[in-house]
């Protein structure tokens, strides 16, 4: 691959070819910021002479042909907009080889040179596919669940956090004033980042996460009694969705503490609403970054944050690196925490 001019050009490719048309795609649960990416695209797109399609849900609408051209117009006033407005999917049929080859054929019949992929991990898979299928793919990490192996962030895990937080704190005024046990669950099924900061941020008692094993009578039951011990006559237990015992733990709780807690379940309440301001600019920024890649000729490129700064990393070299919280991490917050 080489630059001619600032274009990309392939250099397996019997003729040269600079880039014209690219799709934009959102893939995966939707996530606040999704559209702040989608115009970012558009926009470093069309100042570079590059038009712009959006593929309406995910892979599906690669798989359909369900194609928007997106205008300089078409993306404004949505900046602020949570959700997708491409919409978004799950597709099982794009998850077959005959899937991605069909794909791949109606990327090329659009004369797509290149398609953005916004979500997960798994959306970023499928990228993969689709780039051995010969579609130049760019991946942008946007998930609430920030659990994507090679960045430190993700589109949508600040708003999201910021949701939790704000709905965490009007509980536990609610707790206090009845002198109540709460138990609120955040989103996160694999991953507990949500759990984590949301229980730091609003002075948790306990958090309970999917990195963690949970020991009933150590990690809940002796950190509520000596709270209790201490003075205390209201308690916050922040958990994971996929944290362990969940299912039995208001039961636990009643039996061997003798107070009934409340369980809030905050559910998409988290996924939905405006963008905040760090998850606009960072969307706006990584698309943008997305076009300059392409500009440059990097593609089958993932968008990530590393040491603080914005980067475009090869997919599989980005799909192979793990992130987790670590056990300092963790311990750290449950040092702020009753545990
Ligand atoms: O977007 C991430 C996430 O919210 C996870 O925390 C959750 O487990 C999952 O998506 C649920 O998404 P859906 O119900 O759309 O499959």
């Amino acid at each position: 691959m080489r630059i001619i001019m600032g274009w990309t050009v392939r250099c397996e490719d019997s003729m040269e070819k600079k880039i014209k048309k690219i799709g934009v795609l959102a893939s995966g649960g939707d996530a606040p910021g999704m559209n702040a990416a989608i115009r970012g695209v558009t926009l470093a797109a069309a100042r570079a002479g590059i038009s712009t399609v959006g593929i309406l849900e995910g892979y599906e609408g690669l798989l359909h042909s369900r194609f928007l051209p997106l205008s300089v117009e078409d993306v404004s006033g949505v900046i602020d907009r949570g959700g997708t407005f491409l919409r978004t999917a799950r597709s099982p049929e794009f998850a077959t080889p005959e899937g991605v080859r069909k794909a791949a054929e109606n990327a090329e019949k659009a004369e797509l040179d290149a398609v953005v992929v916004i979500g997960g991990d798994g959306s970023f898979r499928g990228a993969l596919d689709l780039s051995a299928a010969g579609v130049p793919v760019i991946g942008i990490p946007g998930t609430i669940d920030n659990d994507i192996g090679c960045t430190e962030y993700t589109i949508g895990f600040d708003t999201a956090m910021n949701t939790a937080m704000e709905a965490v704190d009007r509980i536990r005024d609610t707790a206090y004033s009845h002198e109540r046990c709460s138990i609120v669950e955040v989103m996160g099924r694999r991953a507990g980042y949500i759990a984590y900061y949301t229980a730091i941020a609003c002075g948790a008692d306990i958090m309970l996460l999917p990195e963690d094993t949970l020991d009933f009578d150590r990690d809940v039951i002796a950190p509520l009694r000596a709270a209790r011990d201490a003075g205390k006559r209201e308690f916050l237990i922040v958990a994971a969705e996929g944290a362990d015992g969940l299912d039995v733990l208001p039961e636990k709780i009643e039996r061997d503490f003798g107070v009934k807690p409340t369980y809030s379940v905050l559910g998409y309440i988290q996924r939905g609403g405006s963008p905040t301001l760090r998850d606009r600019t960072m969307a706006s920024l990584m698309g943008e970054r997305a076009i300059a890649c392409l500009l440059r000729g990097d593609e089958d490129r993932i968008i990530a944050v590393r040491n603080g700064e914005i980067c475009a990393l090869p997919i599989q070299e980005a799909l192979a690196m793990k992130k987790e919280l670590s056990a300092s991490a963790i311990r750290a917050g449950k040092n702020l925490s009753c545990q």
